[in-house]
C-alpha cells in the first residue's frame, strides 16, 4: 500500500488531491493544526475507496516538532504535497512582527523544514515525489503583497534547489505556480478568466504529477502573463500600481 502526504490538508484545494489519489488506490497521511475537524472527510475516502487515511496533528510554527513528526509515519510516503499558505494583510505585516513571521513561517520555512525531514529518508530508498505549492505573487514584488509574495518567492527557490538536488536520487519535484483558486464571491471577467475552480486545479495537479512536469503554471495562462510581468524593466515596474 502506498500513501501520499498532504502538508495542510484542510483547504478545499487540498481535499480535492487527496480525493483524487485516494480514488487511484493510495492511502493518505493528512496533516494541518486540528486536524481531527477533517474526521468525517476521511471517513469517506476510506468508504469510497477503501484506502487507508491518517489524520496526523502538525503546526509548522511549532518547528521543535518536525523531526518528531516523522514518528507518526510508519511508512515513508511516495509523495509528499505542500499545500499549505497564509495569505497576510500586507499593511499589518509591514508593523507586526508576528504576522511577518506567521507567513513566512507557513509559505517558505515551515515547509521547508518539514520536506527536509522528508527527504533525508526519502533519499534512502530513491523513489518518490514532492509537490509544492507556490504562487505567482512569488514571481516579482508588487506593493499589495510583497510580503506573502516574498515568502512564495522563497518557497519556489527551494523547490528549483531541491529539484536540481534530488534529480540524481530519482525523487521527483514539481512546483505549481498558482494565480487564482475560484471562490464564491463576485469575480471581474479578468479573474474568472485566469481562476480556475479547486476541483479542476487539483486534477491539473495530479495529472502533471503523472507526466513528471518541473514547473506548471495554473491556469497556463499565467505562464506568459509572468513571463512579460518578470521582465518589465524596473524603473517602469516601481512607478506602476500592478493589482
Ligand atoms: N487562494 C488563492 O487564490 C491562491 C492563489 C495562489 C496560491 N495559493 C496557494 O494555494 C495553496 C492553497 O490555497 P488555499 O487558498 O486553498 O489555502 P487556505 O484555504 O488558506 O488553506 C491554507 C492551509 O494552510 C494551513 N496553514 C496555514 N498556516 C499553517 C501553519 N502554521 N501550520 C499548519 N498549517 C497551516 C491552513 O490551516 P488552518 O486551517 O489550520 O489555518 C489551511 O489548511 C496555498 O499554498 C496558497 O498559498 C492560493
Amino acid at each position: 500500500m502506498e500513501y501520499i502526504l498532504i502538508i495542510g490538508a484542510k483547504s478545499d484545494l487540498a481535499k480535492n488531491i487527496a480525493d483524487i489519489y485516494a480514488s487511484k488506490g493510495y492511502s493518505l497521511y493528512l496533516t494541518g493544526r486540528d486536524i481531527k475537524s477533517l474526521s468525517k472527510f476521511s471517513e469517506s475516502l476510506i468508504n469510497d475507496y477503501g484506502v487507508d487515511v491518517k489524520l496526523i496533528d502538525l503546526d509548522l510554527n511549532q518547528f521543535s516538532t518536525h523531526k518528531a513528526f516523522l514518528d507518526e509515519i510508519a511508512i515513508l510516503p511516495l509523495g509528499v504535497i505542500c499545500a499549505t499558505g497564509y495569505y497576510p494583510n500586507q499593511l499589518k505585516a509591514q508593523i507586526d512582527n508576528k504576522e511577518i513571521l506567521n507567513t513566512t513561517t507557513a509559505n517558505f520555512t515551515g515547509p521547508a523544514s518539514i520536506i527536509n525531514c522528508l527527504v533525508e529518508e526519502m533519499k534512502k530508498i530513491k523513489k518518490g515525489f514532492i509537490i509544492g505549492i507556490s504562487s505567482v505573487s512569488g514571481e516579482r514584488g508588487r506593493k499589495k503583497n510583497y510580503i506573502y509574495g516574498s515568502s512564495k518567492s522563497g518557497f519556489t527557490t527551494f523547490l528549483s534547489g531541491l529539484r536540481n538536488d534530488l534529480f540524481d536520487q530519482n525523487i521527483h519535484v514539481m512546483t505549481v505556480i498558482l494565480g487564482f483558486i475560484r471562490d464564491e464571491t463576485e469575480m471581474n471577467f479578468v479573474k474568472k478568466t485566469l481562476s480556475a475552480k479547486p476541483r479542476e486545479i487539483a486534477q491539473s495537479i495530479v495529472s502533471n504529477q503523472i507526466k513528471c512536469k518541473d514547473i506548471v503554471y495554473l491556469k497556463w495562462q499565467w505562464r506568459y502573463i509572468m513571463f512579460i510581468v518578470r521582465n518589465i524593466p524596473e524603473f517602469i515596474f516601481k512607478r506602476i500600481n500592478i493589482k
